[in-house]
């Protein structure tokens, strides 16, 4: 019997391209070669698809990208990756099932999803709902918020009503610190921690470039507690583990060039709180829609211990450091078998949808 193909996706239209890369180098290297054949197709930051044959090593550093242009040229019927069947090979005759490894938007948000749908193949992870929900940080606060989560106090706004009513109403409802975030990015990118009402216009105005919908909110003083779901309907948890940034916020050196932040898994809380942040992070997933895989961030006030949920990360990273990973390997899984995981959830969810 011929193996199943897999295909990993990574790079892709984001700010944390070179972060996918790095995950998806982790995921590739898990999964079973015994069970799977696996194709690699990078995105690059143009959002162009090129089917990758070259080494694994490759892809982490970025090497892997004029060896595919080189291919593609030399041999445009065998390496152009056709989406929706013009030109190239169709996606479906060179795969059986996708593990999209992208973060952020284009990957992580619905898009990537929803070709994969539409062109009826298998594939890891939340759906269109669970990814587009989670990544908009304005739609996930409102479903936080229905579902009856604790969260930070927050103003959503769009970038057009950047101007004094919007800071008197800000200013009125929040207090400082506060943590300004365009809606749609990931990995820090576009945020800024602002101490003064003055700062408030120009963080706004920064956010404002990377998206128009964008979330002013009141900064908690905080340790940084995450947990792991698994599962479509069935859910399984992970244990909780911590953030310990070395920088004033978890910001994008912090997560990728500063060695010092350090994780603990799990994380030294008492098992009610433990409990607590499982359960809040199940209620998330399934009220945001997701399948398959999420990581749930959450924030501990400090000096009151009150838990607040921050946000639901589709696609977390997968990194041999990273969180996900680690907090599975804590309840006894290897990363293989989470891996291996991942995608039997998305077989199965495949299937649920097409009996329906
Ligand atoms: N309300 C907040 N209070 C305290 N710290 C925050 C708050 N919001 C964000 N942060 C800090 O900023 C980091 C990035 O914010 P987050 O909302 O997780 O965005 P991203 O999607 O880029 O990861 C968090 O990991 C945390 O360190
Ligand atoms: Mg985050």
């Amino acid at each position: 019997m011929s193996k199943t193909r897999i295909a990993v996706l990574f790079g892709g239209k984001s700010g944390e391209h070179e972060v996918s890369r790095v995950s998806a180098t982790s995921v590739i290297k898990a999964i079973d070669k015994e069970k799977y054949d696996i194709i690699t197709i990078g995105i690059t930051k143009d959002g162009e698809w090129l089917l990758y044959e070259g080494p694994i090593e490759d892809i982490a550093p970025g090497a892997w990208e004029a060896k595919a242009r080189k291919d593609l040229a030399d041999d445009p019927a065998h390496f152009a990756v056709a989406l929706l069947g013009t030109g190239g090979k169709s996606l479906k005759d060179i795969c059986d099932f996708v593990f999209p490894v992208l973060h952020g938007p284009n990957g992580e948000d619905g898009t990537v999803q929803g070709l994969l749908k539409l062109i009826s193949i298998p594939f890891a992870g939340s759906g269109v709902v669970g990814t587009a929900t989670t990544m908009d940080k304005i739609v996930a606060k409102e479903i936080f918020a229905d579902a009856g989560l604790k969260q930070a106090p927050y103003v959503a706004l769009t970038a057009d009503q950047i101007g004094p009513e919007i800071k008197a109403r800000i200013d009125k409802e929040l207090k400082y610190p506060l943590f300004i975030k365009p809606a749609n990015m990931g990995s820090s990118v576009g945020i800024t921690r602002i101490e003064s009402p003055d700062q408030l216009i120009p963080a706004l105005k920064f956010a404002a470039k990377y998206d128009f919908r964008i979330v002013a909110e009141q900064g908690i003083d905080a340790r940084e507690l995450e947990t792991a779901v698994m599962g479509n309907e069935e859910l399984l948890s992970s244990a909780v583990g911590e953030i310990v940034p070395d920088a004033v916020f978890y910001d994008y050196d912090a997560k990728y060039n500063n060695s010092q932040s350090k994780t603990l898994v799990p994380a030294n809380i008492t098992k009610a709180q433990a409990d607590e942040i499982r359960e809040s992070a199940k209620t998330a997933y399934k009220a945001c829609g997701c399948c398959g895989f999420a990581r749930v961030d959450f924030l501990m006030d400090k000096s009151t211990g009150d838990i607040y949920i921050n946000e639901i990360n589709a696609i977390p990273g997968f990194t041999s450091i990273s969180m996900f990973p680690m907090l599975f390997m804590a309840t006894g899984l290897t990363y293989t078998q989470i891996v291996e995981k991942i995608i039997q959830y998305g077989y199965e969810r495949y299937n649920t949808e097409n009996q329906r």
